[in-house]
């Protein structure tokens, strides 16, 4: 197949900060030749303390930013919050495909052999219409523990300062008094707290995060929409956050122990 024009152009994927990293590896992975461009709007995080309509106006500028100064041909939002505040409304404004994060609520409802799951996110995501439909479409005769946590994004970010267990374990004290067996992580960021968290709850509660849904969801678009990179040599990532390039750049090899190196977008 030859590539056209659209097939080059990269992939946008967007979070708060570093959490949507934990998506990104995922897509590295399974589209080993698209090139991609990571967004952290590190200026304007944490999301999870924003109301909508001051997500849906910081969404729109960082797909204009996308658009003009990347070409990008489909965009993903690596962010839990974002996706359950803006991405309706986005998809009316924009005609190109946008991937969302949703939390994996309908797997864990189909994988629960107790009948009890926990699901744990950002204040934003805990509150959100999107959640509580995902949860009535598909935890009718379940309990669900929806728990929506403060501070974690910060930790993540802070690259896992000692702390936080301490906060962990506030969080957590339901779950760990439950009968659940699958915890749902509902922020990108919480798949680099995953240590942390089993020493909390054991092992008998099973994780659950989206990263690797978006990935497949990701595929099936570009190859329906005639959109996938043909180019034979990997693709790459660039970097790019809203506030600063080293602290970023920093905490992003401290996670995913390699060397990044991030610049400063201006959105
Ligand atoms: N990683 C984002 C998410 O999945 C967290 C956003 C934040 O609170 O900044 O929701």
């Amino acid at each position: 197949m030859k590539n056209n024009k659209k097939n080059n152009q990269p992939i946008g994927v967007f979070d708060s900060g570093v959490g949507g990293l934990s998506v990104l590896k995922e897509l590295e992975h399974l589209l080993p030749n698209e090139d991609f461009i990571f967004l952290a709007d590190q200026l304007y995080l944490p999301y999870g303390e924003k109301n909508k309509k001051e997500l849906i106006s910081r969404v729109s500028k960082i797909t204009d930013y996308f658009i003009h100064q990347h070409n990008i041909k489909m965009m993903i939002m690596a962010c839990n919050t974002a996706t359950s505040n803006t991405i309706d409304d986005l998809r009316k404004k924009y005609s190109f495909p946008i991937v969302g994060t949703i939390p994996a609520v309908k797997v864990a409802a189909e994988k629960t052999k107790t009948g009890t799951i926990a699901v744990i996110s950002t204040v934003a995501t805990s509150k959100s219409q999107a959640l509580k439909k995902l949860i009535n479409n598909y935890c009718q005769s379940m309990h669900v523990l929806n728990i929506g946590c403060k501070n974690l994004v910060e930790m993540v970010e802070r690259g896992l300062p000692s702390v936080v267990d301490k906060l962990l374990l506030e969080y957590l004290e339901p779950v760990v008094d439950s009968n659940a067996d699958y915890l749902v992580l509902g922020c990108t960021h919480y798949p680099f707290l995953k240590k942390n968290i089993k020493k909390i709850v054991g092992r008998k509660v099973k994780f659950l995060d989206s990263g690797k849904a978006i990935a497949k969801r990701a595929r099936f678009l570009l190859v329906t929409n005639s959109m996938v990179n043909n180019q034979k040599k990997h693709g790459k990532t660039s970097y790019f956050t809203t506030l600063d390039p080293s602290k970023f750049s920093k905490t992003a090899n401290l996670l995913l122990k390699s060397k990044i190196i991030a610049k400063k977008a201006k959105v």
